[in-house]
């Protein structure tokens, strides 16, 4: 299930289906009928058909990375693409993001993906367990999808604007920092609880720096296996500018090719450098 599934060579024109608002969050579902299927973890990099830079040496430059969110075959592409419509979880934190957040149906999405390696499943009668935080929730959403809707998920969110993300999953348990909603704490608050009831699990994690770090700790000390699913500034998404290297044990790994998911046993810590917001 962590197959690469291997973009199509070069950008092409996603048309924009529809635009929906989840409290501090925005999805945008679109047809990309020349697209494979992409595997869970994996990501796009976007960008707007017009007024991708606002005018003459106005941000964004360039394309912005994106996990997808969802998936769904459509069975109507040409070739080896089988087309699929694709939903991403945008949050507006800067120039690229709010253009993105601006688009509605009809409009088109350029997009080159999808890209990296996603998440594994379990072995060895393990269950897995998703821990998400903030738009970190996007590549859960669709890992969930694929193991089933009864796979145990726990988020954490600033506050009640953006724990209504939270209804993008299914059954989710959740944490807030202001106590507004579910449990007033950290997520690794509840990962800590479902770990001392059953540690036979796989942990999936993505979200800011910091969460993914404490998540990488706790599995550390009780010696279980944990799928982080990082962030880096990324320019180009393929393996060429070398923009996006993430320092491991094994060395500089590039996120956008060796990852972005990894394996939280080859990370002497989860913060690394220009990563999150
Ligand atoms: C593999 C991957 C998957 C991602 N998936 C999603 C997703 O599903 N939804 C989503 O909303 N975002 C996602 N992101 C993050 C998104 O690509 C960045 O936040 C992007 O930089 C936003 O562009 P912008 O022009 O709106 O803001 P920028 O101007 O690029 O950033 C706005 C502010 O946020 C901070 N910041 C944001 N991202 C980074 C970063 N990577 N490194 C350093 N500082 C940063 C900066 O301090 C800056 O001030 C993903 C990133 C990666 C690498
Ligand atoms: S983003 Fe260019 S090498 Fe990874």
């Amino acid at each position: 299930m962590s197959e690469r599934t291997t973009a199509p060579f070069g950008r092409r024109a996603a048309r924009v289906l529809g635009r929906t608002e989840h409290g501090a969050y925005v999805v945008l579902r679109c047809s990309d009928p020349d697209g494979p299927v992409p595997s869970a973890g994996q990501f796009y990099m976007l960008s707007t058909a017009e007024r991708w830079g606002g005018g003459v040496g106005e941000r964004p430059f360039l394309p912005r990375a994106f996990s997808v969110m969802r998936a769904r075959p459509t069975g109507a592409g040409t070739g080896p693409a089988a087309g699929v419509v694709l939903e991403f979880l945008l949050e507006d934190v800067g120039p690229g993001t709010r253009r993105l957040c601006e688009l509605g149906a009809g409009e088109d999405l350029l997009l080159t993906g999808p890209l990296g390696i996603g998440f594994t499943a379990p072995e060895g009668g393990r269950r897995a367990l998703l821990v998400g935080g903030g738009v970190g929730i996007a590549p859960l959403a669709i890992w969930q999808d694929e193991l089933g809707a009864g796979t145990p998920v726990l988020l954490g969110f600033r506050d009640a604007e953006h724990a209504v993300g939270a209804g993008l999953l299914s059954a989710a348990a959740v944490a807030t920092d202001d106590g507004s909603v579910g449990h007033h704490g950290v997520v690794t608050e509840l990962l800590e609880a479902e770990l001392d009831a059953d540690a036979e699990v796989v942990v999936y994690a993505c979200g800011p720096p910091a969460m993914l770090e404490a998540v990488r700790a706790l599995c550390a000390e009780r010696s279980v296996d944990a799928q982080l699913a990082l962030e880096s500034g990324m320019a180009c998404g393929f393996g060429a500018c070398f923009g996006c290297v993430v320092p491991t044990r094994d060395g500089y790994l590039r996120l956008c090719v060796d990852g972005p998911v990894l394996d939280a046993a080859v990370l002497e810590t989860a913060i690394v450098a220009g990563a999150g917001h």
